[in-house]
């Protein structure tokens, strides 16, 4: 089916075979003897070089053969002379698919800003930088449903347009046909949805959660790994409008059990990385060290690869929202005034900053923070026997901050009526998450994985605007 692939070529074709090679020109290079072409099809980091002879092929169709051009190249694989490759191919045969006039395409050979690429993601894949994230992104998340499909758990496809606000923060991008230059009215005045598609208000999800629990209280163990909106104005290295989650849901489950799950799910998923896209890893480790050469020594961050390999080998530290509080009020930048938002005393919302404290300073290493105060956290985490705290998780990453948001669910059918109320949802909208208490009710708990943010860890990418396709942020207005 289809052609052979460059990394098949590359790893498993035997000398001397016939092989046809499809893909795009990354180089081209005359010397006196030979013309060395470079091409790649993005089945790995890896190019394979073709070679003709001066003169085996005319002016007119070398002169078409430059850049990003695409090519179908017939020939013998022979072995290389050239560093760094074992093989190449002896070209017998060249057709050219497209052309990619130099004088208008924009990737050249030589380096481009990440800002320049963004603007061009159409066709920043065809980067050795973009191209390496998208597999080692595919990989990831080929190792989520392999995880989750070992331990048991059902792939549930939660829906992306919903009515209610999982997480209370009021930041959903509404869903609506109305004409918006003849809204229908009410006879108050407000909006009539009633006439709207749906026949109510309609938004794009922020979490699968809600419905991912009434699977849960179904088929026990559910995850859901899609897209998710959110409308919040942060302009942000780690915040896109739309990204991926992924949230397992768990009957049966204590806060304890939640908090196993993710630190062994991130791990093996990791690991997953290590173990299948090393080329890809390498080269991103190399594009690294080579940006931070001018720094000092000290100030130098671990190689990635070794970085990846910490986390996978040594335990999280876990500790609760109020001993960070204690080690925050203690530490070196709150008492020299350093922090931007200085920690103020128990009950503040912790900032990214006070996080990567925490754990690229204080502990050096991933942390577990858990049951924070009810009022920074959502209405649906249960309550610890304190009436203070809630059954909350927040996984912290180096480099990253929160990669993971979880909790331990309010069980009790009164206790959860109580808090939508409190934070003012109207429950007639939560009708049917409601029931799930009311109807067989159980002990339960989960989390959500930003996706970006995991794809950022393991590639080491400074701006989550980098390692999805096509990022969609405040202003994006270029797609
Ligand atoms: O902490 P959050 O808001 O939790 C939830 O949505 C829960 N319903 C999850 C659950 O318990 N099932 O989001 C979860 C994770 C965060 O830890 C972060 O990694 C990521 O989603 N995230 C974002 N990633 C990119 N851009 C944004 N704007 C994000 N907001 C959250
Ligand atoms: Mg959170």
């Amino acid at each position: 089916m289809g052609p052979l692939q460059i990394k098949d070529i590359l790893q498993t074709a035997p000398e001397n075979q016939s092989v046809v090679v499809k893909g795009w020109v990354r180089t081209k290079r005359e010397s006196k003897n030979a013309i060395f072409i470079a091409l790649n099809d993005g089945s790995t980091i890896n190019n394979i070089q073709a070679v003709a002879e001066p003169g085996q092929f005319s002016a007119e169709l070398l002169l078409t053969v430059t850049t990003g051009s695409c090519l179908k190249v017939t020939g013998q694989l022979i072995a290389s002379q050239g560093a760094g490759q074992t093989v190449e191919v002896k070209i017998t045969d060249i057709e050219v698919y497209g052309t990619a006039d130099p004088e208008e395409y924009p990737l050249q050979p030589k380096k481009h800003s990440l800002e320049f690429l963004r603007e061009i993601a159409h066709l920043r894949p065809r980067t050795n930088t973009f191209s390496a994230i998208l597999r080692i992104r595919h990989a990831l998340a080929f190792a989520v449903h392999q995880y989750f499909n070992e331990k048991g758990f059902f792939y549930l496809h939660t829906p992306v347009i919903t009515a209610s606000d999982a997480e209370g923060a009021g930041e959903m991008f509404r869903v609506t046909t109305l004409d918006l230059n003849n809204l229908p009215r009410t006879e108050e005045g407000a909006i009539n949805f009633k006439e709207d598609f749906f026949g109510r208000e309609a938004n794009l999800t922020v979490s699968g959660q809600l419905e991912g629990e009434l699977g849960a209280m179904a088929l026990s163990k559910i995850y859901t790994f899609g897209p998710t909106f959110r409308a919040e104005n942060s302009n942000t290295t780690r915040h896109l409008a739309e990204f991926w989650m992924i949230e397992p849901e768990m009957a049966f489950f204590e806060l304890e059990d939640n908090m196993d799950l993710a630190e062994d799910f991130v791990k093996k998923v990791i690991t997953y990385a290590l173990i299948n896209c090393k080329d890809d890893l390498n080269f991103l480790q190399n594009r690294l060290t080579e940006e931070e050469k001018n720094k000092p020594q000290n100030e130098r961050s671990l190689p990635l690869l070794e970085k990846l390999a910490f986390v996978v080998d040594n335990p999280f530290e876990r500790l609760t929202y109020t001993q960070a509080i204690e080690i925050l009020l203690k530490s070196k930048p709150q008492k020299e005034g350093k922090f931007q938002f200085p920690v103020t005393g128990w009950g503040i919302d912790l900032s990214s900053e006070h996080e990567r404290y925490l754990v690229e300073k204080h502990f050096k290493k991933p942390v577990i923070l858990t049951n924070y105060p009810r009022e920074i956290k959502s209405f649906y985490m249960k309550l610890d026997e304190d009436g203070k705290t809630v059954r909350a998780m927040d996984v912290l990453f180096p480099g990253i901050g929160e990669i993971i948001g979880g909790s331990q669910r309010e069980e009790s059918y009164e206790k959860l009526l109580g808090r939508v109320k409190e934070i003012g949802i109207d429950p007639e909208n939560l009708w049917w998450y409601l029931e799930t208490r009311k109807f067989g009710t159980a002990p339960h708990s989960g989390f959500g994985l930003g996706f970006e943010r995991l794809v950022q860890f393991v590639t080491g990418m400074g701006n989550i605007r980098d390692v999805i396709p096509f990022p969609r942020y405040p202003k994006s207005a270029e797609f």
